[in-house]
């Protein structure tokens, strides 16, 4: 009965599992996840009690992760570790406990392994991270806006979270958390939870997440911040000489979360605040529940870069509320996830905006497809990554072939129909977790045999490429610049000063649409006019270096583009720019801006890097 009450409350579902069920389901074999070592059939966590020390000194974060747990009368529990010290394992009130530490793997760690008793309802971990844990980041504070402080800020997703707390780092597991934080008093603590508005006295303070969420959403940001609000719900974390410009920017973010309540549901996480963290995020944004850690390079000064924002909150359902099982099924968060970004933009800014967002999709997309290979299984929305690093699925298929796939359901259905299919799916599994297969059976059920739909679902999720049904966007803004560079190539001349007025998804569109063998007096020209390789938008920023890189015009600006990639660490603005300058043949200029840059970037980006750049 206990348990019982434990799943209900923490779960949230809309009926309560019973303890059993839970147990088989993770039985199941296409719910097996190869990138945890964890034992979910046998013992699974259901609530942490994180009780941690940050000590900026030594780079190392000290403390006790108490778990509750579910136990199937086994004998051993197993999480998740890498790179850190266990100091001991104490059960329940007892206090000898044997546990394992296993051979550390490539790509997984290490597990933890903790014999127990079939009574046994508590599990405390005593651990020390080590500096370089990969999840975290240590910044000094000439590596922050203000200088003045140093920071921290922690990454989860996909199986990072293991190196700075022992879990059960599944995305098929759900877990509450509260947590203690001590951190040096002139510092604010923030995580993916209730938080704090200012600092406090005492450097220590408390939080609490009572939505179960999984491993990969526990979030930490420490720092020299202040909070600003933007609305009744909304607000942000930002260094304070930072705060004013982001208040600015995301103004409309509690507009787009009405927006997405309008269409899919309400909100279930109360407040939705940013944090907007130093260029070196390897990421645009991350949805860590409560607060989307974010790049301050989405600060574009005239709010054109929020996109990334209505993604962030869409996954407060696509991958927050309903989770993907495995990272096979990754689709499933970022495919819904964009589709529903778009709906949300269309919904504040209207269609024409919409289609010009979607339309870069199809052209990130058609260049993923081309870089994997068109029959390759890589392509497939359903993905086989074991015995391969989870972050192999993050590209364009998830993303994009993803939101495609569903546009052209609704495409085929109607908007009014595939809207509350959609409400339906995320109401009906929230706070539970899907695999691709799961969620085919409920699509046959509930949307295409439904409504006697034919389609070839087949294809998108277990075929290759763009299937042939994949719908196409028209942006009349977009074709009136396809004309005008067409045209202009005809004449044997660029008109490049001819459209002052155009909003950064139109000049990104001009921008990757010009011809690829541009010689450098042209692009010398357009940059004198246009100012392009010192704007102050980083997708126009990184468009143009690419391009620059491309046809050699990189030589002019060289010191532009290195004060970039040794400025951000965004790994999508860093693959493209590296791989360019290898292509080209100037291994010897990537790697001497490397070789200055590394040290600022985040281990996800050091990762890609290195292996791009073999060091
Ligand atoms: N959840 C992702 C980031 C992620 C995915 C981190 C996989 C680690 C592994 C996040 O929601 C995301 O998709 N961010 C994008 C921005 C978005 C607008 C496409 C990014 O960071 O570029
Ligand atoms: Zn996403």
């Amino acid at each position: 009965m206990f348990l019982l009450a434990i799943l209900f409350t923490h779960c949230q579902s809309p009926k309560p599992m019973n303890t059993e069920s839970i147990f088989t389901q993770y039985a199941k074999p296409d719910r097996k996840d190869h990138h945890s070592y964890s034992n979910p059939s046998q013992a699974i966590t259901s609530h942490l009690n994180l009780d941690i020390k940050l000590d900026f000194e030594k780079k190392i974060l000290t403390g006790v992760a108490h778990y509750d747990i579910l136990n199937n009368q086994a004998s051993e529990i197993i999480f998740d570790t890498r790179a850190m010290t266990i100091e001991k394992v104490i059960l329940d009130d007892s206090d000898n406990t044997t546990f394992f530490i296993g051979a550390n793997d490539e790509l997984l760690g290490q597990p933890l392994t903790v014999a127990i008793k079939n009574t046994t309802t508590k599990v405390s971990i005593y651990y020390n991270t080590s500096p370089d844990a990969p999840a975290l980041q240590w910044l000094d504070p000439q590596q922050t806006a203000d200088k003045k402080h140093p920071f921290l800020f922690s990454q989860g997703q996909a199986i990072l979270t293991r190196s700075w707390i022992p879990c059960q780092d599944s995305p098929g597991i759900r877990i509450t958390y509260d947590a203690k934080v001590q951190v040096p008093k002139d510092l604010l603590p923030v995580m993916s939870a209730q938080n704090p508005f200012k600092k406090n006295e005492t450097g220590v303070y408390n939080f609490t997440m009572k939505q179960a969420i999984p491993p990969y959403l526990i979030a930490i940001a420490v720092g020299d911040l202040s909070f600003g609000s933007i609305g009744e719900q909304c607000g942000i974390y930002a260094e304070p000489s930072v705060l004013e410009s982001a208040v600015y920017e995301f103004a409309d973010t509690e507009k787009m979360l009405h927006a997405a309540e309008k269409l899919y549901g309400p909100y279930l996480w109360e407040r939705y605040d940013i944090i907007v963290l130093p260029p070196s995020f390897p990421f645009g944004g991350m949805e860590n529940p409560r607060l989307t850690f974010a790049t301050p390079t989405i600060i574009a000064g005239d709010r054109s870069l929020t996109s990334l924002v209505a993604h962030e909150l869409a996954h407060s359902w696509s991958g927050n509320l309903v989770t993907n099982a495995t990272w096979n099924d990754f689709w499933l968060n970022e495919g819904f996830t964009v589709y529903f970004e778009r709906r949300i933009m269309e919904a504040l800014y209207g269609a024409d905006y919409a289609n010009m967002l979607a339309m870069l999709g199809y052209q990130d997309l058609e260049a993923d497809v081309k870089d994997i290979g068109h029959s390759h299984a890589d392509t497939h929305l359903k993905l086989k990554l074991k015995g391969r690093d989870a972050d192999d699925g993050m590209t364009d298929i998830a993303y994009e072939k993803g939101a495609y796939f569903l546009m052209s359901l609704e495409a085929k259905i109607g908007r009014e129909k595939f809207d509350l299919f959609i409400k339906d799916y995320f109401s009906k599994h929230r706070f539970q977790t899907l695999t691709t297969d799961e969620f085919i059976v409920y699509l046959n059920e509930n949307l295409i045999k439904k409504h006697h739909l034919d389609t070839d679902i087949e294809a998108w999720i277990h075929g290759p490429g763009i299937p042939d049904d994949c719908p196409t966007i028209v942006s009349d803004k977009f074709s009136t610049i396809d004309k005008i560079i067409a045209e202009d190539i005809k004449n044997g001349r660029l008109e490049i000063d001819n459209s002052p007025a155009w909003t950064t998804h139109e000049w990104l569109h001009f921008i990757r649409h010009l011809p690829k063998d541009l010689t450098p007096k042209t692009m010398k020209e357009l940059d004198e006019i246009n100012g392009f390789a010192t704007s102050g938008n980083a997708e126009i920023l990184a468009a143009w270096y690419e391009l620059s890189i491309e046809n050699g015009h990189y030589i002019n600006i060289k010191s532009e583009i290195k004060s970039f990639l040794t400025r951000v660490g965004r790994r999508k603005f860093l693959t493209p720019l590296y791989k360019a300058l290898k292509e080209r043949g100037d291994l010897a200029f990537a790697k001497e801006i490397y070789a200055d840059a590394r040290a600022n970037y985040h281990a996800v980006s050091v990762q890609t890097m290195d292996k791009l750049l073999e060091m």
